[in-house]
């Protein structure tokens, strides 16, 4: 046990129950199908990608349906967690003191709640994105909207649609990094629980609200 954890060994914390876990997983799932018919219909140099969806046609017909799950399953993500994403003072200095985070030097640092600061952007920005991504998407779903679009519309829906892909990938990338760098972070996601020593360092605030809890 170090002077660091004292923790360590204290018995595993709840973080998320098995329905949050579903909830999350076909979210993540969607996103990586999503991204990877999206790229495969972006690019002709990508287009060997539909043939993990049985060929163009039906990569072009399965997207906007991935895109609905995604939607639906991030909404219910969304009304989860959003409140435990509010963006308070300490998450300010948190961000100010990210060399030092990455350096592993979080004490001294305010305590934290739930999530910290970077965790919280991820969780706005994807929300934003996917609402983005939706909303463009109908515009470009011929198969039931084409009567009722302008080509102008869709025009500015695919280049919207584009551009909040690229960067809702590139936030996923930064999402799944920080959840390996950060280690013992990812059996939250997997067990549902993390250990006493994880919570103490990362998020002393919440792990005593948790300690408190009958
Ligand atoms: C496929 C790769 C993914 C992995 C390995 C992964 C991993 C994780 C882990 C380990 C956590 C728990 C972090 C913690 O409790 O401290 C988490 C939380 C979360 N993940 Fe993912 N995730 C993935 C994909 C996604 C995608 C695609 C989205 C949404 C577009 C997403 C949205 C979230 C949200 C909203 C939370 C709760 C954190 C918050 O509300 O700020 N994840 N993820």
């Amino acid at each position: 046990m170090s002077a660091e954890t004292p923790h360590a060994e204290a018995p595993p914390v709840n973080r998320y129950t098995t329905t949050a876990r579903i909830n999350h997983w076909i979210t993540a799932v969607s996103l990586v199908l999503l991204a990877l018919s999206g790229l495969a219909l972006f690019h002709p140099s990508l287009f060997f990608f539909t043939y993990l969806f049985g060929g163009g046609q039906l990569t072009r017909a399965l997207h906007p349906w991935i895109g609905v799950v995604l939607a639906v399953s991030f909404l219910g993500l969304f009304f989860r967690f959003f409140t435990l994403n509010f963006w308070k003072r300490e998450d300010t200095v948190w961000m100010k003191n990210l060399g030092a985070v990455i350096n592993n030097k979080e004490e001294g640092l305010p305590e934290l709640g739930k999530y910290n600061a970077g965790q919280k952007l991820v969780f706005w920005g994807q929300s934003i994105l996917i609402l983005v991504l939706f909303c463009s998407g109908i515009v470009l779903w011929d198969t039931y909207f084409a009567d009722v679009i302008s080509i102008d519309q869709k025009r500015l829906a695919a280049v919207a649609h584009a551009l909040c892909a690229i960067a809702a990938i590139l936030i996923w990338i930064v999402h799944v990094y920080a959840a390996i760098w950060v280690k013992g972070t990812l059996r939250a996601m997997t067990r549902g629980s993390v250990t006493g020593g994880w919570a103490w360092k990362h998020h002393r605030k919440w792990f005593r609200q948790e300690v408190g809890k009958p």
